[in-house]
């Protein structure tokens, strides 16, 4: 039988939004991207824990976190450079499941390897929630869980594979969520196995 999954209010999961010819090309771009803005391992504000997981970004406005906190800017931490543009797939991407009408400004690259994990927090380094998150998955399927309402509301598991598209907006734009596992050999799509998550987001409210 067909299992169903309810998911909280403003989530919305597109499985397979992105067919493999699409995963390919998208993984290529986002290959030459970091080429450009190498992946770096970021610091937890104040203990300077390392994340398990390595980031990037592309966009006017990349999400870092450091000593000092969490934060947009405009340039890679390490580089120093600007960020490189958000390839064209992933503003097409945005306009198609963001139902926004201004382009989406940040663009945060994770990378997975095996054993990494992102804890339960909230997307709120932004001023703008009238824009969704758009989050899009490659390679190995994760565990992914989010809040079912605000604050520490209970949470639903759901999987997401190689693909998959998520939006969470409205009532769901600060839900807490996280990844608590990468599921090994779930796909053939990064040669160095684990997983990447991209995600778009809108910071600054649109010029008037
Ligand atoms: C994130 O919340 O930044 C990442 C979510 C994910 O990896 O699916
Ligand atoms: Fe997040």
């Amino acid at each position: 039988m067909a299992t169903v999954q309810v998911l909280p209010r403003g989530v919305h999961l597109a499985q397979g939004f992105l067919d493999r010819t699409k995963q390919e090309a998208l993984r290529d771009s986002l290959r030459d991207a970091a080429a450009r803005a190498p992946f770096y391992t970021p610091v937890m504000p104040r203990t300077g824990k390392p994340f398990s997981v390595r980031m990037t970004n592309c966009g006017p406005l990349g999400w870092v976190s450091d000593k000092a906190g969490y934060r947009y800017q405009p340039n890679h931490p390490v580089t120093g450079k600007p960020w490189p543009a958000i390839p064209e797939m992933l503003m097409t991407a945005w306009e198609t499941l963001s139902q926004y009408p201004h382009p989406p400004q940040a663009c945060l690259i994770n990378y997975y390897a095996g054993n990494a994990r992102m804890g339960l927090h909230r997307d709120e380094d932004e001023d703008d929630f009238n824009a969704p998150v758009v989050s899009l998955s490659l390679g190995n399927s994760c565990v992914f869980r989010i809040a079912q309402g605000e604050g520490r509301a209970p949470t639903v598991s759901l999987k997401l594979h190689s693909g998959d598209a998520l939006v969470f907006g409205g009532p769901a734009r600060r839900a807490y969520h996280g990844v608590d596992r990468i599921l090994p050999d779930t796909s053939t799509l990064l040669k160095s196995g684990g997983r990447i998550n991209i995600t778009l987001r809108r910071v600054t409210f649109p010029e008037p």
